[in-house]
């Protein structure tokens, strides 16, 4: 019999990689065999320090901006999405670029464009900083968007026309917060026009809604993630506010910190989408040096997005 105490291991289904994370993969990786190295990418393909190495070492070099781009090479342009005047600026240069923005950013940016066309200035709920809200804010001449970050925001903004109002969403939101801005502003200017679908992306709602079926099973969880990725810092809110206290972002096993963890039966685990499964099973085999363990997947729903490569990559 062994003498390790028995833990419950309850994996959130769907967790880890989005379609959007797997093609801005696929893009470095193809563009790698096409081209060959050197590939440059501007800013961290995604925010995961384990792929960016991973892609570093098959010859993929990241810099922050296309002025560290040498003339003749391809670059290659994060999943985050870029302000248009990087694509511009590479025109002018004639470099060639692959665009790794996903898809379903895109669909954001064309949303703000749609609403600027129509004469209306923009609210972007969405957090400061973060390149997504850097190339979002970047579709528009400057002074067309506005950034709300918090409710606050939300309940003091001053808008000159409020009859011409319209809001646009990052993609990688807490659901239940963003819902709470959204009625502030909507009660507050109620012909705000809306997106004409929700801009939280199915992977952050999915994730989201998964993370909250294994708060409720769980002593606490751990989610595989980097700091500066928006989307697992919201699953470490969204599992703490579903009463999962002892929840914590880890980007490896080696991060674990096992005092945290003294006592638990039940161990969630999940991952934010730029994570890969290797990390999630990285963290199993160090649970199982340490425990007794059971492996239990708790299904939300199970995920077929795919998105097609940038037509020079397509095969
Ligand atoms: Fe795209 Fe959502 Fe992933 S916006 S990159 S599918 S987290």
């Amino acid at each position: 019999m062994s003498d390790k105490a028995s833990l419950r291991i309850v994996l959130a289904n769907p967790r880890g990689f989005c379609a959007g994370v797997d093609r801005a993969i696929e893009i470095v990786e193809k563009a790698l065999e096409k081209y060959g190295a050197p590939v440059y990418v501007r800013h961290e393909i995604v925010h995961n320090k384990f792929v960016v190495n991973r892609l570093r070492d098959m010859g993929a070099v990241f810099v922050d901006e296309l002025d560290a781009v040498p003339d003749g090479v391809p670059v290659i342009f994060s999943a985050h999405g870029v302000p248009k005047s990087v694509p511009e600026a590479a025109e002018t240069r004639k470099l060639e670029y692959l665009d790794a923005t996903c898809p379903l950013v895109s669909k954001v940016h064309r949303g703000a464009e749609r609403h600027h066309a129509d004469g209306k200035h923009i609210l972007l709920i969405g957090h400061a900083g973060h390149p997504e809200v850097i190339g979002t804010m970047g579709q528009l001449p400057p002074g067309s968007m506005t950034l709300v970050e918090t409710e606050e925001d939300a309940e003091t903004i001053e808008i000159s026309d409020p009859e011409n109002l319209a809001f646009v969403t990052q993609t990688t939101l807490s659901l239940d917060d963003t819902a709470k801005i959204i009625e502030i502003l909507q009660r507050r200017f109620p012909s705000i026009a809306v997106p004409k679908k929700e801009d939280i992306c199915y992977a952050t709602t999915n994730r989201q809604h998964a993370v909250k079926l294994i708060a409720e099973k769980a002593d606490a969880i751990l989610v595989l993630g980097a700091p500066n990725s928006s989307n697992s810092n919201r699953l470490v809110e969204v599992a703490k506010r579903e009463g999962c206290t002892r929840s914590v972002l880890v980007e490896r096993a080696k991060d674990i910190d096992w005092s945290k963890l003294d006592g638990i039966s039940s161990l969630g685990i999940t991952a934010g989408a730029s994570a890969p499964e290797i990390l999630v099973e990285e963290v199993i085999d160090a649970c199982r040096e340490r425990f007794d363990v059971t492996v239990e997947t708790i299904t939300l729903t199970n995920e077929n997005v795919t998105f097609k490569l940038p037509r020079q990559l397509a095969s």
